[in-house]
């Protein structure tokens, strides 16, 4: 039943191996120092093929791992949340490519589009655990601090270029120069102009998979999170509760410790939206990016996959939760909550946009149903993020109603006038269809290795 339980504890599985790899160097570490240091004090109880054994598979596990003396540095990450993780994403990615640790980036905690002077930095570990980060990445991507740098000398500087002129070939030719030897002795490349986000992309869906995998939330948001889906959870079981009280008491009691479920919605229905999707439909001649309230209500409405009565969340743009109009019209078994009404409003408040959309990010993520819209980097990363947690439980596929985590877009017709199923195409060669949106989407994942 518990889709949720077996999640996380594959999750803490994940960490505990990459902490007892950990533990298993510095195991190595001692014994190496004490074959080193015995010979000398005329023990020698440590026999010299153990040693080299070691000694050579600390090397192997040493072999792929990122340089750590040669660094990269990126301007600071701006816009949206998960515009934000692609770029981090990106600029790991690029650093990879040089064989470099990316130098710790700046996110930015406030949502200005135009005024680039009153974007507020926000060091990425005050979001995300740094640690663990470089623990579940290791070997693949690396961050550091600038206090690692050895070398206070100056920076090699490149210059992304812009324009139509720039293509992606032109990018990744500059990308293979810095990888030559006189660009490569600087201790740091610093790419200097634009937000990473708007760099050529080079890489597969998979690998920026793989670092979206690594970015776990700080514990004191993690504890927000926690707090609005304990609370999620609790207007749920009251709603199911009622319900089964009428029926017989037994039940009722046998539900209290039940796993109760709950279906988020990503709800893109304010003004900048409509605007912005109205000419997003007009340039690529489709019709199915906006979708209104009505469309989005009937559509999940029809969603077959969750037994009703059911607490629906809606993440919505701060302007919504003006507008009680969002909670009305909604089918007698959904039950629509959004932050205020829910009464966590006043968690949400204490914090600045970029980590108030990290807590709704998570509560999406860990629902056991998601509906967004497939034209919204969000509601992509969400699903990308659902798509992972499936793969790892052994699923590919969630196209049968058995599936827990399963994700649908509304703003595509499926089977019964319901919204339709989506599971990331984590085979992609690129990105564009997560960060620009698609309609081309199914229920299954076209991915069949572990990731
Ligand atoms: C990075 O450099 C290290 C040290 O030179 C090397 O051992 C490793 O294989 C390189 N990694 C990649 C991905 O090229
Ligand atoms: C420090 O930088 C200088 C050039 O600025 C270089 O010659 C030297 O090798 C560097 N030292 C280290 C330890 O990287
Ligand atoms: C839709 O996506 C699938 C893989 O997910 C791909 O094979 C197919 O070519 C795409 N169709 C269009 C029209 O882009």
């Amino acid at each position: 039943m518990s889709f949720a339980n077996t999640e996380l504890l594959k999750l803490g599985s994940r960490y505990m191996k990459c902490m007892v790899f950990r533990c298993f160097i510095l195991v190595i570490l001692v014994l190496v120092f004490t074959t080193v240091i015995y010979p000398f004090t005329g023990s020698n109880w440590l026999p010299w093929r153990t040693s080299n054994w070691i000694a050579m598979s600390a090397a192997s596990n040493l072999q792929h791992a990122v340089r750590r003396d040669k660094f990269l540095e990126v301007p600071q990450i701006i816009w949206g949340l998960n515009n934000q993780k692609i770029a981090l994403a990106r600029a790991c990615l690029t650093a990879r490519f040089l064989n470099r640790t990316l130098l710790m980036p700046s996110l930015s905690a406030s949502l200005f589009y135009k005024e680039v002077e009153l974007l507020k930095p926000m060091a990425f570990d005050k979001i995300y655990q740094f640690d663990k980060f470089n623990c579940l990445c290791d070997g693949f991507v690396r961050l550091g601090r600038y206090s690692d740098l050895l070398n206070h000398s100056m920076p090699f500087e490149i210059q992304k270029g812009s324009g139509r002129k720039w293509t992606k070939e032109r990018d990744l030719d500059q990308l293979k120069q810095c990888r030559e030897e006189s660009v490569d002795n600087s201790e740091v490349i610093r790419i200097g102009g634009k937000n990473p986000f708007l760099w050529h992309d080079h890489w597969p869906v998979k690998d920026y998979a793989k670092i979206f995998q690594c970015l776990v939330v700080v514990d004191e948001i993690e504890n927000e999170v926690a707090k609005v889906i304990s609370k999620i959870r609790e207007v749920g079981s009251k709603v199911r509760y009622k319900i089964d009280a009428s029926q017989n008491e037994e039940s009722a009691d046998s539900s209290l410790g039940q796993h109760v479920p709950y279906v988020a919605v990503h709800m893109r229905i304010e003004k900048d939206w409509m605007i912005h999707c109205k000419k997003l439909e007009q340039k690529l001649r489709i019709e199915q990016i906006c979708s209104s309230k009505e469309e989005i209500m009937e559509r999940v409405s029809q969603i077959t996959s969750i037994q009703q009565p059911v607490v629906v969340y809606l993440a919505v743009a701060d302007t919504l939760l003006e507008d009680d109009s969002i909670l009305s019209g909604w089918n007698d078994g959904l039950l629509p909550l959004e932050k205020k009404r829910l009464g966590v409003w006043g968690i949400y408040k204490k914090y600045p946009y970029l980590i108030q959309s990290a807590i709704d990010y998570e509560v999406c993520s860990r629902a056991d149903v998601f509906v967004g819209n497939s034209f919204s980097t969000f509601s992509s990363l969400v699903v990308l993020s659902r798509t992972q947690k499936l793969i790892r439980m052994g699923f590919t596929s969630s196209c049968s109603a058995e599936v827990g985590y399963s994700s649908y877009a509304y703003n595509l017709l499926g089977e019964s006038g319901g919204a339709k199923r989506w599971m990331t195409d984590m085979s992609a060669p690129d990105l564009v269809g997560i960060s620009y949106g698609t309609n081309n989407i199914s229920c299954y994942s076209n991915w069949n290795t572990s990731l």
